[in-house]
């Protein structure tokens, strides 16, 4: 069952807004991180344990090949180094970027968070080439299923192509939950489908501060799941709804619920809820009959307040990107995205008996941790909008999220090779 489109205004419209004006999501980020972990800055060493282990496991789906050292280069493992000649677009790129990501248009000062390049330990990253990505995507479709960090990623994509090439937008309702763009001179369809917790759920309980969910952790959101089974590749993502109160359902009952504090219901940890949603969804691509696309999991990323909470005048202003030696991901976030990366593993696994199904980490979680300066802040509005709490969770474009898409495009390339090695 799909969700009742206006069920509850814009937060399940296909761009709900995710900025403080006027919707609560933003907030249920910050104020769910804050009561599950006391301290967001609480941070712990990063080079240890989970991301090793990611890392280690990680030489084949997620590497390109340095000539130079014949070996496979991880392409996650780097540092961000200055590049003065940044950005690849800018805001009058004829594209489409979300006002509240269009931190030029609105007057941001700095410019320097545009000029870094994301350099791997043991290669370069090439810059993104529009014409090469469309030239593999010949005949093909790759479609994004997330929420509204999954459109960040989308809409850069889209401005990076715009200036090779025209797309023509194919479908576009304004209440519907999927979006689809074709690129005709490459026979190239790109589609990006609206789902926060990527398995059904809906709104419990409307008109509070925290509006509760119920999430449905055994049901795949058949708005794309439905869709997807012709799709070359899948980016699928997930992260911040998974933060705020929700009740958990399997089986259709109730077996638990997150930050909820009702007497006689199970406590569940966030951990839970985003462990389940993944293996549910991973389990649905399995189980598509025709599908034999290649499923990258795009990793969480993590907002950056300091100095305090979002409503206590929490600001993300930095202007620079982390030292790499400064930077710690809180236990909190670690685990998170350990957990999505356990299910994106036994996933693979499956696949591989399955029907030779792939599955591969678009690993952006620690270059990201190292970007506290890539956030709209206060530049995703007009500053007559009067808004005072920043946003440090989703990331100006033009900005870091444009090397999610270089390295998607080397992972496409690594692909093509081991399919057609010439
Ligand atoms: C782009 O950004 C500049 C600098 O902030 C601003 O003056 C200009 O109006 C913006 N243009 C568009 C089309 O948003
Ligand atoms: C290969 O790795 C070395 C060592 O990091 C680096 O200097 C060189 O630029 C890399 N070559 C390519 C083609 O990325
Ligand atoms: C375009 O691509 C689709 C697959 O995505 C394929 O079925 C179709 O034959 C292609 N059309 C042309 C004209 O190449
Ligand atoms: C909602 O928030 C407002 C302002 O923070 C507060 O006064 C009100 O009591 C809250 N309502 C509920 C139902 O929690
Ligand atoms: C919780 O369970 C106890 C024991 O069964 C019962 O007495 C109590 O009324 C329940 N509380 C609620 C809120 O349902
Ligand atoms: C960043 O915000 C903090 C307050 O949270 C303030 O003390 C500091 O001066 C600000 N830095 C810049 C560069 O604006």
């Amino acid at each position: 069952m799909m969700m009742k489109p206006n069920s509850s205004s814009s937060i399940i419209t296909p761009f709900p807004s995710l900025c403080p004006e006027n919707s609560k999501p933003l907030i249920f980020l910050v104020l769910s991180s804050l009561l599950l972990s006391t301290t967001v800055f609480y941070f712990y060493n990063f080079s240890s344990s989970p991301w090793q282990r990611g890392i280690r496991i990680n030489n084949v789906g997620n590497s390109i090949s340095n000539t130079s050292l014949k070996t496979q280069c991880n392409l996650f493992s780097g540092d961000w180094i200055p590049y003065p000649k940044g950005p690849f677009y800018t805001n009058a790129t004829v594209c489409e970027i979300d006002d509240r990501q269009n931190c030029m248009k609105f007057g941001r000062p700095d410019t320097d968070f545009l000029k870094w390049r994301w350099k791997p330990d043991d290669c370069d990253l090439p810059l993104f080439d529009g014409t090469e990505f469309l030239q593999l995507m010949r005949g093909k479709s790759l479609a994004f299923v997330g929420d509204s960090l999954s459109r960040n990623q989308l809409q850069s994509l889209l401005c990076l192509l715009a200036t090779v090439v025209d797309s023509v937008q194919v479908s576009h309702a304004p209440f519907s939950k999927a979006r689809m763009w074709f690129y005709a001179e490459y026979n190239f369809t790109l589609a990006f489908y609206w789902s926060f917790h990527l398995v059904r759920s809906e709104d419990a309980e409307v008109n509070v501060n925290l509006t509760r969910m119920n999430v449905y952790l055994d049901e795949v959101d058949e708005s794309w799941v439905t869709q997807v089974e012709n799709f070359d590749f899948l980016i699928i993502s997930s992260g911040q709804w998974f933060l705020r109160p929700l009740m958990y359902y399997e089986k259709g009952k109730l077996i638990g619920c997150y930050l909820c504090k009702k007497e006689n219901i199970t406590d569940l940890d966030v951990f839970y809820g985003y462990k389940m949603a993944f293996r549910t969804s991973f389990r649905a691509l399995l189980n598509l009959k025709k599908f034999k696309g290649i499923t990258f999991l795009r990793t969480f990323t993590p907002s950056h307040y300091e100095n305090g909470y979002w409503n206590e005048g929490g600001t993300c202003n930095r202007t620079r990107p982390t030292p790499k030696h400064e930077m710690k991901l809180s236990d909190y976030f670690s685990e998170l995205h350990s957990t999505q990366v356990a299910e994106l593993r036994a996933a693979e696994m499956e696949g591989k008996k399955i029907r030779g199904l792939k599955f591969r980490l678009l690993e952006v979680t620690k270059m990201m941790t190292l970007r506290p300066d890539g956030h709209p802040s206060h530049y995703g509005h007009p500053a007559s909008a009067n808004i005072r709490t920043p946003d440090c969770a989703h990331w100006c474009l033009p900005g870091p999220v444009d090397t999610w898409n270089e390295a998607l495009l080397q992972m496409l390339k690594m692909e093509a090779k081991s399919r057609d090695p010439r």
